[in-house]
């Protein structure tokens, strides 16, 4: 029975101490678990401390594969993808777009702004027209505070771009931002940005404590908070496919001038029906989110301003578009991306430096054309699978040796149900039939296997 208690200081036991004290407190004691989080570490000391580093409380690592999905090509250049998912049919997915798109022109991306946003928002009850004027008058004052942050970035090319007061009092009473404009260059920034915000919190607050101008209670601003903001409506990547709408050979039973009004559609429902457009952009992130990860990048910054972005008109809808005017297919996405290939774990985690060497270094920019990149192709093999076969023939197929190595199957057993399956639609309730057939065990007991 788990006793589950409470413990004060946890972070300062050893990690042998805090395996240990888990083991006694939740896992009845079993001591075999030390063993098997141990043989997650890795065998080289030096890594195995970065990771131990990366966060607080580590008692192991905890894998994800890293695939490759090879053959898309971006702007004229071919990249091998680094995806790190659990996801069985995602990386299939994605070379599967990748290679149909290589011999019909590859993708196109454009990054259409890189500026990102944070805000020290604060209250104040005072007269609003003089804060304005007030802080109009001071934002040299703003810039030349923040000069010992920004000066290695505006020697990059980056810095603060503007600030300005936004009032909101119309919203909450009292409450104004100082509305910050940033270019981070090859970094994602947000510890730039904090620093930042965190400077000209204090600078406006000395400002108008030290000014003549303001009432002893109008000098009594109540900073909240200073931080960055995830969502980054104008840091946004284009990237884009098209053909003559005869060149969708959809490998179907359909014609392509078919194909091509289905796949229309199925966008058109996206963006017009909320329970779909969260799927198909979920679909986008596996590819987003896979490419993002391998490269270090934080997934859930990435995922926040895509659904905010998603959701910018009022009701959420895809994030993925079709045209099919004059003979030719165009699909696009548009998002944001906030993305560093510097700073973070870029330059620390050693499957992160793997993943940026494999895309040739790219920059920041760069980067984000090929994430775009790999959520239009995951999208574009979704919605293919989903308008002909439907998704569960590729996903169920990828799937296989998952339930196979549920069902501890041997590798001759393995090959035999990859064979089995090669000209019907994989479903586990046939797998585990047929394995229990072969065992001649009764089908009944594919519990007990199960569970075992
Ligand atoms: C599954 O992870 C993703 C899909 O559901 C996406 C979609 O429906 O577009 C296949």
């Amino acid at each position: 029975m788990n006793k589950g208690q409470s413990i004060k200081g946890f972070s300062k036991l050893s990690k042998e101490a805090k395996i240990e004290w888990l083991i006694n407190e939740y896992l009845d004691g079993d001591e075999s678990y030390i063993d098997f989080l141990r043989s997650y570490l890795h065998p080289d000391a030096k890594i195995q401390k970065l990771h131990d580093e990366f966060i607080e409380n580590t008692i192991t690592n905890y894998y994800l594969p890293l695939g490759i999905a090879p053959n898309f090509l971006i702007n004229g250049k071919i990249y091998a993808l680094p995806m790190a998912i659990e996801e069985s049919s995602v990386v299939a997915a994605a070379a599967k777009s990748a290679n149909f798109w290589l011999e019909r022109g590859g993708f196109t991306t454009t990054v259409l702004s890189t500026t990102k946003i944070g805000h020290v928002h604060f209250m104040y009850f005072g007269d609003g027209e003089k804060l304005k004027k007030f802080i109009e008058r001071h934002l040299a004052k703003f810039y030349e505070d923040t000069h010992h942050i920004t000066a290695n970035m505006q020697a990059r090319g980056g810095g603060i771009l503007s600030i300005a007061l936004k009032n909101l009092t119309h919203k909450l009473e009292g409450y104004y931002q100082l509305e910050a404009k940033f270019e981070t260059c090859d970094s994602m920034g947000a510890n730039f940005i904090n620093s930042c915000l965190e400077q000209m919190a204090k600078t406006l607050t000395i400002l108008i404590a030290e000014s003549q101008e303001f009432s002893e209670s109008e000098k009594h601003v109540q900073i909240v908070m200073r931080i960055l903001s995830n969502y980054t409506p104008e840091c946004i990547v284009k990237a884009e496919v098209s053909c003559p709408i005869e060149q969708l050979n959809a490998d179907d039973d359909i014609t392509p001038q078919e194909f091509a009004e289905k796949f229309y559609r199925a966008v058109k429902i996206a963006e017009i029906e909320p329970y779909r457009a969260t799927t198909h952009n979920k679909g986008i992130f596996n590819g987003i989110d896979a490419v993002v990860i391998a490269t270090g990048n934080d997934f859930r910054a990435v995922e926040a301003a895509g659904h905010t972005y998603a959701s910018r008109d009022g009701q959420y809808k895809s994030l993925t578009h079709c045209d099919i005017s004059d003979g030719i297919f165009r699909f696009w996405i548009e998002l944001p991306l906030a993305l560093g290939v510097v700073g973070g774990l870029t330059s620390l985690h050693p499957m992160v430096r793997f993943s940026l060497a494999l895309l040739g270094k790219p920059s920041a920019t760069e980067l984000m054309g090929i994430v775009a990149a790999s959520g239009l192709a995951q999208n574009f093999a979704a919605l293919r699978a989903l308008v002909t076969s439907g998704i569960q023939k590729g996903h169920m197929k990828m799937h296989l040796l998952n339930i196979l190595n549920q069902l501890e199957a041997t590798e001759e057993e393995k090959k035999f149900f990859i064979n089995y399956f090669k000209d019907k639609v994989v479903t586990y309730a046939e797998t585990v039939r047929k394995f229990c057939e072969l065992r001649g065990i009764p089908a009944e007991s594919y519990v007990n296997i199960h569970h075992k």
